[in-house]
């Protein structure tokens, strides 16, 4: 797996239909919006005030977080560096590298965090200890 950081990964903006009238609709679609293809989407909801989600890291995973409603914070670090991403708009994604901690915080209510992922449920592929997460950024190469 190729060392990412934290500035490989990015908003992604993405397809929006907008209608006067009916409102609007975006679209993530296999082979145009991203460069992997999504076999599993998850969402995080009822989040309570003062909470917060992720505290792990993937090795192998890549992922589009969106704010499907509502918002919250994502910070990523890559074992040096660290960048937070605020996410309010329904029509834009984090695209996630693999080797990135991620914290999820500052939820507001009625936040829904959509996640689009590039394979299926691996408990194996997380890393959920923050030195082990630091051991593991130094072997790569
Ligand atoms: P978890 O990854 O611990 O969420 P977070 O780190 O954001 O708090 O997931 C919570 C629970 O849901 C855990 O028991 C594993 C389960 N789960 C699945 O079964 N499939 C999935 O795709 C995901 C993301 C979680």
């Amino acid at each position: 797996m190729k060392k990412y950081n934290v500035f490989d990964c990015s908003m992604v903006e993405l397809d929006r239909h907008h209608s006067d009238r009916k409102g609007n609709l975006s679209v993530v679609e296999n082979g145009e919006t991203l460069p992997f293809d999504v076999k599993r989407v998850y969402y995080l909801y009822d989040i309570p005030g003062g909470e917060s989600r992720g505290a792990h890291a993937h090795k192998e995973l890549s992922q589009l977080i969106i704010a499907a409603s509502g918002s919250f914070k994502v910070t990523l670090d890559d074992g040096k560096m660290k960048r937070t991403f605020f996410l309010n708009r329904p029509y834009q994604g984090l695209y996630v590298k693999p080797g990135m901690w991620r914290d999820l915080d500052d939820f507001s209510s009625g936040a829904v965090c959509m996640v689009l992922a590039s394979d299926v449920y691996l408990a194996s592929d997380y890393i959920r200890d923050y030195n082990e997460f630091l051991r593991f950024r130094k072997n790569l190469q």
